[in-house]
């Protein structure tokens, strides 16, 4: 047995949520795993380390949550995310019904369209923020539509949403401004979010449809409702975003993939891996546990860098190159396993739809000016204005 290297960096400083790769780097050097002292995480920074954890939930378990607060591991115990099986698959299964790859043909025209239409609209201006004005009108379209929740919560979703994943993180000052949002979005789903008042068709009634069969406990709605908003916006907006700054920095990459779009889906598989939108969750284990010869106590909380282990050389061989023909479909940036994101179907449309109507029209893309985003489960650009040419 090794004793378990020790570091005391702090993940969650403005500084390393905007740019953690240097801090990762240096945790994938120190070992397989490594305790972080400040917030009494381990931390797998490794490839091999977090895809094996992703895949024995009976050794990692998401029911007691997955973030890193022990007060919000409390408040969200039962919703989809922090469940193990069966409990998890009974809840799953309701909740990825509508979200099912061959659902998605359904989808398929709506999200076209509204994509031409976005991308028109801003080609021909010359210049947008390509964070804000391209990247969640898409999102926020198909969500508020496919969700169906009333219009209180249609205009509130992103700022409710963002509020959720900053209070992913230890319960610092960011995590106290999301708070009362995060309360007020709470209320509005067990109060407004309810049979009668939202869209008949959509995803939120189904949810109640499905209690009514008997296939969900009644009082899980509500909790279901926070796992379709919280996690379908910003993801799939700062992926979007990512992508266009990646190929903004790499002109190369996005003449291969306008002379060929069918390297469009390799192309979002390596923006995720490079830039991955979630860059952690947790675990915590339920017995003793040794990895690589490093023995870990039973009730440990383990951190699974995805992000970090998205750049691992020991996996991908010169991971900081942004290369749309390596065909990573094994990145993690969707997790793996019982919980791999239930909505990546949907999410791959909606950027596919993006940069395919791109692809037909701009030629290059310029950064003029970008802003990271500071926020405590999410990483990548809160601006980014972009010049094109077409
Ligand atoms: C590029 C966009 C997205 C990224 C990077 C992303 C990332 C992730 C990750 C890493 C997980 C695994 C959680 C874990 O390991 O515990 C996850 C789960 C999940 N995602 Fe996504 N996601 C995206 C888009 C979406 C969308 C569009 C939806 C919904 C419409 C969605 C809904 C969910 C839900 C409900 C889960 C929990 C699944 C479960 O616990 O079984 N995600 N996502």
């Amino acid at each position: 047995m090794s004793a378990t290297p020790a570091s005391d960096v702090d993940l969650y400083t403005p500084a390393a949520r905007a740019d953690p790769y240097a801090v990762y780097a240096e945790l994938r050097s120190l070992g397989p795993v490594v305790h972080l002292t400040r917030h009494d995480l381990y931390a797998l920074p490794r490839y091999q380390e977090v895809r094996a954890a992703l895949t024995d939930w009976r050794t990692f378990s998401s029911a007691p949550g997955v973030f890193v607060d022990p007060g919000m591991n409390a408040q969200l115990e039962g919703i989809t995310l922090c469940s193990d099986p069966p409990e998890h698959t009974a809840m799953r299964a309701v909740l990825g019904r509508p979200l099912r790859q061959d659902r998605m043909r359904e989808v398929t025209p709506v999200i076209e369209a509204e994509a031409e239409r976005i991308v028109t609209e801003l080609v021909e201006r010359g210049r947008f923020d390509a964070a804000t004005e391209l990247a969640e009108q898409l999102p926020m379209a198909v969500v508020s539509d496919l969700v169906g929740l009333p219009d209180r919560g249609r205009a509130k979703m992103l700022e409710w949403a963002a509020a959720m994943w900053d209070m992913q993180g230890p319960a610092d000052d960011r995590f106290a401004a999301a708070a009362p949002v995060v309360a007020e979005f709470m209320e509005y789903v067990a109060e407004e979010a309810v049979p009668g008042r939202v869209r008949p068709d959509g995803w939120a009634a189904h949810l109640h449809q499905a209690a009514d069969r008997g296939e969900l406990p009644r009082e899980k709605c509500p909790a279901l409702m926070l796992d379709y908003v919280t996690p379908s916006l910003d993801t799939t907006i700062l992926a979007i975003a990512n992508t266009i700054a990646l190929f903004a920095r790499h002109p190369d990459q996005w003449d291969l993939l306008r002379a060929d779009r069918s390297l469009i889906p390799h192309a979002i598989n390596e923006s995720l891996r490079l830039e991955t939108p979630v860059p952690q969750f947790s675990r915590v284990l339920t017995e003793d546990h040794v990895i690589d010869g490093v023995p870990l106590p039973a009730g440990a909380r383990v951190a699974l860098l995805y992000g970090s282990a998205n750049r691992d050389d020991r996996h991908y061989p010169d991971p900081e190159r942004f290369d749309i023909t390596r065909r990573p479909s094994d990145r993690l940036a969707f997790g793996r396993g019982e919980h791999v994101c239930v909505g990546m179907h949907l999410a791959r449309l909606e950027m596919g739809a993006l940069l395919e109507h791109l692809a037909d029209r701009v030629t290059r893309f310029e950064t003029m000016t970008s802003k990271p985003l500071v926020n405590n489960g999410l990483r990548g650009l809160e601006r980014l204005e972009v010049k094109v040419r077409t």
